[in-house]
């Protein structure tokens, strides 16, 4: 197989861009990924000279639409294997349906887009194609999450009866938006955002740390989406509870006005054998309780295999996902990396014409992206008729 690195354009990411930056060291990680191109900025002269003030060298265009365009006579050297979508969420559709169609697979930020009507023709369109389509559930990309996925979903800890998803922030509790605040300015506003603020921004993380590790899902909603600073129009607090697909219950919740919370995103996880506890500003550890035992803690890279609570033999595909020794610490970079490590396989494989499988348990696909609108589009409904139980769409 050729040991030639990937090629990967950007749509988004110039002039003061927040999330393109974790993106582009963890793309750059393993030498095997590159970004080589990027329509950076929606006014065409600003994207090309944000373009040729790049760190690094690459081709700058005035458009994704010119982008996308350019790939199809682009010697094969030159050719995009992916592009990354890293622009506010009412730019996520165009251009990932865009690539899609012209045979570029798509890494795309989420919410995946800004309601279900385009979430469909994302999914059937990238299943219609067969292109590999990855979301930016970052989190995911713990190694700790993947232990946590693997030993809920190996029933060590019972049946799962609860669980409480939250994500806290803090730095919209006053009206920052009308400073002019460029990451504030388009998350608060329903055009550029969405159906909701705070859920889609924050709470479709804390959903997806749920289904990912529980392999759960949610049935029906009752949800409470609150305004508390004076003027907005979108939510900054997100309360949902919710009925699980195995009949149990959870919480799913966010706040984005809890002054001094940073980015406090976390998960507990009720069975009926014991419980698990995860936070991603500590995320090289889990916790597990079990009855009448002092608590385990479970470091990345430090496990081991029938010690009591783990089985005898623990999968190689979840040992090997960890690669720099415990006790030097990865995070949010790591995790980046590994979601991005595990996409560039399966496009390696789809540009060879193998099958590959993209079953959301490396990283949130498009179907993930999906069920995240409409959980937000359902939560809206429900708010509406102030937490009156509502019922999640079929999935496709
Ligand atoms: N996965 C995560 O942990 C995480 C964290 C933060 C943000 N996000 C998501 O990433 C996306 C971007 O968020 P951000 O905070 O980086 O926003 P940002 O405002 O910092 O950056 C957005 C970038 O997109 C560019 N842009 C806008 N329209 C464009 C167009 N038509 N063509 C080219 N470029 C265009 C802007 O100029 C800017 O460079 C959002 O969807 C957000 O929800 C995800």
């Amino acid at each position: 197989m050729s040991n030639k690195p990937l090629n990967v354009g950007l749509v988004g990411g110039g002039k003061g861009a927040f999330i393109v930056h974790p993106h582009q060291k963890a793309i750059h990680m393993d030498g095997t990924r590159r970004i080589v191109a990027g329509a950076l900025f929606p006014d065409p002269k600003v994207a090309l000279e944000e373009a040729a003030n790049w760190p690094y060298p690459i081709k700058g265009y005035a458009s994704y639409d010119e982008m996308i365009a350019a790939n199809a006579t682009a010697p094969a050297a030159e050719k995009l294997d992916y592009i990354l979508i890293v622009t506010p969420n009412f730019v996520h559709y165009d251009p990932a349906m865009k690539a899609m169609q012209a045979g570029i697979a798509v890494f795309c930020e989420k919410p995946l887009c800004l309601n279900l009507k385009e979430a469909a023709k994302l999914v059937r369109t990238s299943q219609t194609l067969g292109v590999p389509f990855g979301v930016a559930h970052t989190y995911l990309g713990h190694w700790t999450s993947r232990l946590s996925r693997y030993i809920v979903q190996s029933g060590l800890l019972g049946d799962i009866r609860w669980v409480d998803s939250y994500y806290n922030q803090g730095w919209l509790a006053t009206k920052l938006e009308a400073t002019g605040q460029q990451q504030a300015s388009w998350r608060v506003d329903p055009k550029r955002a969405g159906g909701s603020g705070c859920g889609g921004d924050i709470g479709t993380h804390a959903l997806m740390q749920l289904r990912y590790v529980t392999g759960l899902e949610v049935t029906q909603v009752s949800a409470q989406m609150e305004t508390f600073v004076q003027g907005r129009q979108l939510d900054d607090h997100f309360t949902i509870y919710c009925k699980l697909s195995n009949g149990g219950k959870a919480l799913v919740r966010a706040s984005q006005i809890c002054i001094g919370y940073k980015n406090d995103l976390g998960i507990t996880i009720a069975g009926t054998k014991g419980s698990l506890r995860w936070r991603q500003e500590d995320p090289e550890c889990l916790t597990i309780c079990l009855p009448n035992q002092p608590d385990r803690t479970y470091w990345r890279g430090a496990v081991s295999a029938g010690d009591g609570f783990l089985p005898k033999t623990l999968p190689a595909d979840l040992l090997a996902e960890s690669t720099l020794p415990a006790g030097h610490p990865e995070a949010f970079h790591d995790a980046f990396a590994r979601l991005h490590r595990c996409f560039e396989a399966d496009v390696r494989k789809w540009r060879a014409g193998k099958k590959f499988s993209s079953d959301g348990s490396k990283y949130a696909n498009v179907g993930d992206g999906w069920s995240g609108i409409a959980f937000i589009e359902t939560c809206v409904k429900s708010s509406k008729k102030k937490g009156a139980w509502v019922a999640m769409p079929k999935s496709l």
